[in-house]
C-alpha cells in the first residue's frame, strides 16, 4: 500500500473506536520490527521519525526504507510521521522528503527545550498547517508542554508544570485548523515518568475527557506513553544494566485515553529497552559472539513482541484492511 495519509488513519480508528501506536524508528531492524508486528496483528501503524532519527540515519536512507516497507508489506497501511518538528523548516522539510503527516511542537520554542508562548505556537503551527494542507499531509500540533528532558524533547521538570489547558486547546485548535492535537496530562518522555504506579493526582486522564468533550472532532494524542514495563527493566539490570526502578504509564490508563477521543499513542522507550535488553543478554550469555545478526535477531524479535502488544491492547489489531489509502491530491482537495 502507498503510504497513508495519517489524517484518514486517525479518521478510521475514531469510526471504529480505537487507537494507532506511533512508533520511533531510527533503524532498518526497528522498521522491520514495526512491520512484522502489524502484519501478525493486521494493523494500520504510523511510524515516526524525530529529528534525531533523521540526522542519524540520514534521511534519504530512512524515506527509501520506508518505501521498502511499503512495498514489502502491501496490506498495510502506514503512515510516515515527523516526530517533534521543532521549527517549520523541520516539518517542510519532512514534507518535501515524502512523509505523510508532520507534528510541529509549537509548545516549546525551537530549541526543543523552553516553553514557548500561546501566540508563537499559534503563528508556527497555522503556517506548518497552511503549507502542509496545501500538500495533503496531515498536522499534529500540541498545547501544554511534556516533562522530562532525558532524550532532548520536554521542557524539564515533573510533567506537571505546564498541563494542557482546555480553554487554550479549543482557541489552539480553532485558530490552527491542526487534524490532531497532543495533550499535556502528566506524561513524560523517557524511562523516569513517575516514581509509583500514577494515579490521577499525576496522571491527569481528567483532562484527556475534558478536552474530547469540549474537542469531540479533534484526533488527540498521547505522547510518552510508554508503560516502562518492569520485566524489560529487570532484563536490562540482570545483564550487567543500571536502570533505576520507575513507573510509565500503565495499558489500561492508555485505554482509557482511547475511550476519550485518544486516537494516536505515542510509544518509543518501550522499544529500546526490549532492544537493549536483548542485546545485553547476546553479549553477557555468548562473549564470544561478535556477528552482529546474532544480537540484532533477538533485539529486532524482542522489539516486535513489544509493538503486537501494544497493538492489541490499543484495538489497531485487525483493522489493516478496513480501507483503501487515499492519496495526498484526494487530501488536498478535502482540506480545500
Ligand atoms: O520524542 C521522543 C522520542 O522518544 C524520540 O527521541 O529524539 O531521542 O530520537 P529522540
Ligand atoms: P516514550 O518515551 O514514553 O516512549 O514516548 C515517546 C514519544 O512520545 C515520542 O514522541
Ligand atoms: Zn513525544
Amino acid at each position: 500500500m502507498p503510504l497513508v495519509p495519517m489524517r484518514q488513519m486517525l479518521d478510521e480508528a475514531k469510526k471504529g473506536q480505537y487507537g494507532v501506536g506511533a512508533f520511533n524508528v531510527n533503524n532498518m531492524e526497528q522498521i522491520q520490527a514495526i512491520m512484522e508486528a502489524a502484519r501478525a496483528t493486521k494493523s494500520p501503524v504510523i511510524v515516526q521519525a524525530s529529528r534525531g532519527a533523521r540526522k542519524y540515519s540520514n534521511d534519504q536512507f530512512l524515506y527509501h526504507l520506508m518505501l521498502a516497507a511499503a512495498e514489502l508489506y502491501p496490506e498495510i497501511p502506514m503512515a510516515l510521521h515527523q516526530d517533534h518538528g521543532n521549527s517549520f523548516e523541520t516539518c517542510s522539510s519532512a514534507i518535501e522528503l515524502g512523509f505523510t503527516s508532520v507534528m510541529i511542537d509549537g509548545s516549546l520554542e525551537e530549541d526543543g527545550k523552553t516553553p514557548s508562548s500561546f501566540e508563537y505556537n499559534v503563528a508556527v503551527t497555522k503556517k506548518t498547517v497552511e503549507f502542509a494542507h496545501a500538500r495533503g499531509v496531515s498536522v499534529e500540533g500540541e498545547i501544554g508542554t511534556l516533562g522530562g528532558i532525558e532524550d532532548g524533547h520536554g521542557a524539564g521538570g515533573t510533567g506537571l508544570e505546564n498541563l494542557t489547558d482546555p480553554d487554550q486547546a479549543v482557541e489552539f485548535v480553532e485558530k490552527t485548523g491542526v487534524d490532531a492535537l497532543a495533550v499535556a496530562i502528566g506524561t513524560s518522555h523517557g524511562a523516569y515518568k513517575f516514581s509509583k504506579k500514577p494515579t490521577e493526582e499525576v496522571l491527569k486522564m481528567s483532562l484527556i475527557a475534558e478536552v474530547h468533550k469540549r474537542l469531540p472532532t479533534t484526533h488527540l494524542v498521547m505522547h510518552g506513553s510508554s508503560s516502562v514495563p518492569q520485566e524489560l527493566r529487570e532484563i536490562i539490570n540482570q545483564y550487567g544494566g543500571a536502570l533505576k526502578p520507575a513507573w510509565g504509564v500503565p495499558v489500561e490508563e492508555i485505554r482509557k485515553g482511547i475511550a476519550h477521543g485518544v486516537r494516536k499513542v505515542n510509544v518509543d522507550t518501550d522499544n529500546r529497552l526490549a532492544i537493549t535488553g536483548a542485546i545485553r543478554k547476546v553479549f553477557v550469555e555468548s562473549p564470544e559472539k561478535f556477528d552482529p545478526r546474532d544480537y540484532l535477531k533477538p533485539a529486532r524479535a524482542a522489539m516486535q513482541a513489544v509493538v503486537e502488544a501494544r497493538m492489541n491492547a490499543f484495538g489497531q489489531a485487525g483493522h489493516a484492511g478496513d480501507y483503501e489509502a487515499k492519496t495526498l491530491d484526494e487530501m488536498k482537495a478535502y482540506y480545500k
